[in-house]
C-alpha cells in the first residue's frame, strides 16, 4: 500500500513536471495579496462536487473551497453585468485539504484565473490559469490546455463555474 502511494506520488510529480507552462502575461502575486477583502463568491465553504465536473482535481471532493473575485469582475460574477468578464478580472480559489485545515486556516492551495486583454490567449478564452506552485498556463501550453479543457464545461459563463447564475440554477 505504501509503495503504491509512493509510486503514484512519483507519477504525479512526473506528470506535473512534464506539463509545459508559459511565461507570465498577467500581474504578479502582489495583485492578489489582499484577496480576502474581495467579494466572496461562495457564501459558505463548499465541499463535495457541486458542479459534477470536479473529477478529483482542486484537492478532490473532500477539500473545502472558497472562491473570491476582485472588484473588476464582481458585477459579472454577481449577475449585475453580462458575461464575458472584463480584462483584469481575477478569480481565486482557496482549497483546504479537509475540515480541520479549514478551521485552522492552514496552508490553503491557491488556484487562479486572470482575464487578459482580448486576443492575448485565444486558446484559453484569454484566461491565464495559475497553479498553486505559481506555474502559469496560457496559449497552447500543456497547463493552459489542462485547465481549459475542463473549464470549457462552463463556456456559457466565460469558463467560470461558480457565480450567481450557478446558484440560481441550483437552488
Ligand atoms: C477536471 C476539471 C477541472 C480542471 C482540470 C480544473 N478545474 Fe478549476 N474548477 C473546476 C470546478 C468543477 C470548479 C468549481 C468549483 C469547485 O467545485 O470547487 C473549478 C473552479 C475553479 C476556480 C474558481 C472559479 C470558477 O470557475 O468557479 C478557479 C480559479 C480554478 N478552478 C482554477 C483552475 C486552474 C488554475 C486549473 C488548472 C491548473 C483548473 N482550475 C483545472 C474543475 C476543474
Amino acid at each position: 500500500m505504501k509503495r503504491k502511494l509512493f509510486v503514484s506520488a512519483v507519477l504525479l510529480s512526473v506528470l506535473t513536471a512534464c506539463m509545459s507552462t508559459s511565461a507570465p502575461l498577467g500581474p504578479d502575486a502582489s495583485a492578489w495579496a489582499d484577496y480576502r477583502s474581495w467579494y466572496k463568491v461562495t457564501p459558505e465553504p463548499e465541499t463535495g462536487d457541486p458542479t459534477g465536473f470536479l473529477s478529483g482535481v482542486h484537492d478532490g471532493s473532500n477539500a473545502y473551497r472558497m472562491i473570491y473575485v476582485n472588484s473588476v469582475g464582481e458585477a459579472v460574477n454577481r449577475g449585475q453585468q453580462g458575461f464575458p468578464y472584463p480584462e483584469g478580472t481575477i478569480l481565486l480559489k482557496e482549497s483546504f485539504n479537509n475540515e480541520a485545515a479549514l478551521n485552522a486556516d492552514r496552508n490553503p492551495d491557491l488556484t487562479l484565473m486572470i482575464k487578459l486583454a482580448q486576443g492575448m490567449s485565444p486558446a484559453t478564452g484569454d484566461w491565464e490559469y495559475i497553479r498553486p506552485d505559481g506555474a502559469r498556463g496560457t496559449g497552447d501550453s500543456g497547463l493552459g490546455a489542462f485547465c481549459r479543457d475542463c473549464h470549457l464545461f462552463a463556456a456559457a459563463t466565460d469558463y467560470n463555474f461558480i457565480n450567481s447564475r450557478f446558484y440560481e440554477n441550483n437552488r
